[in-house]
C-alpha cells in the first residue's frame, strides 16, 4: 500500500508533462490497453466508446498531430501512443440521445485504459488541448459520434510535480447539498 493507503496504481499515477520519445508502445501493449477499456462497465452494456489510435511514424499519428494545441504538442508529440476518444452521443443523425450516460461511460473506459497502462509501467496524460473542430473534420466520425478528449500514453520522462493538490475527503462529502435538519 502507498503512504495514503490507496492502491499504488492509483497513488502513483500522475499526468506527465514529458514523455520519453524513444519508448515504443508495441502492438501487445496497445492490445491490452484496448482490452482494458473494452471490459469497462457501461449503462445497459451500451459500450458507447471508440478510440482512434496513432503511434509515431504511423499515418494516423500524422493525421492527429497538426490538431494538437501548442500547450499539449510540447509533450504529447513524444508519447508512444495518442488516443482520440469518441463517444456515441446521439442515435445516428437524430437529436435523440444514444445513452444518458455516454460521456460517463467513455470516461470510465478511459480510466480502465489508463490504469492498465499504469500497471504496465506506462503513464497517461488525458487532455482537451486540441482543435476539436479541425480534428472532427479530419476524422469525420460517423453520425451520432463525437470526439471528447485525447490521451497521450508512454514512458514518463521524469517524476510527478512536487506539489499536487486535491480537495479533502471531508469536502467530497459536504459540498453540494444542505445538511439534514
Ligand atoms: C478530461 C480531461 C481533460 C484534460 N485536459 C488537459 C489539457 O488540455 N491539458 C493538460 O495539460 N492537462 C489536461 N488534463 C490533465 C489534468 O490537468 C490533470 O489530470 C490534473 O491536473 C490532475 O493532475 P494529475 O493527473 O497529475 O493527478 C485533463 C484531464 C482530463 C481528465
Amino acid at each position: 500500500m502507498s503512504p495514503n493507503g490507496i492502491h499504488p496504481l492509483l497513488a502513483e499515477r500522475f499526468s506527465p508533462c514529458r514523455f520519453d520519445p524513444s519508448a515504443v508502445v508495441d502492438d501487445h501493449a496497445l492490445g491490452l490497453l484496448l482490452e482494458a477499456a473494452r471490459w469497462a462497465p457501461s449503462a445497459g452494456n451500451s459500450q458507447p466508446w471508440s478510440f482512434f489510435i496513432g503511434r509515431p511514424r504511423e499515418p494516423d499519428h500524422d493525421r492527429v498531430l497538426p490538431h494538437l494545441a501548442p500547450s499539449s504538442a510540447r509533450w504529447a508529440t513524444d508519447a508512444g501512443l495518442l488516443v482520440v476518444t469518441l463517444t456515441r452521443r446521439h442515435i445516428d443523425d437524430t437529436s435523440l440521445l444514444y445513452s444518458e450516460f455516454a460521456e460517463y461511460d467513455l470516461g470510465q473506459a478511459v480510466a480502465h485504459m489508463t490504469f492498465q497502462a499504469q500497471a504496465m509501467g506506462l503513464a497517461s496524460h488525458q487532455f482537451r488541448a486540441f482543435d476539436l473542430e479541425g480534428l472532427t473534420k479530419e476524422l469525420d466520425p460517423n453520425p451520432g459520434w463525437v470526439i471528447v478528449s485525447m490521451v497521450a500514453v508512454g514512458k514518463a520522462a521524469g517524476g510527478p510535480p512536487k506539489a499536487r493538490a486535491r480537495r479533502s475527503v471531508a469536502h467530497l462529502r459536504s459540498a453540494p447539498w444542505s445538511p439534514a435538519e
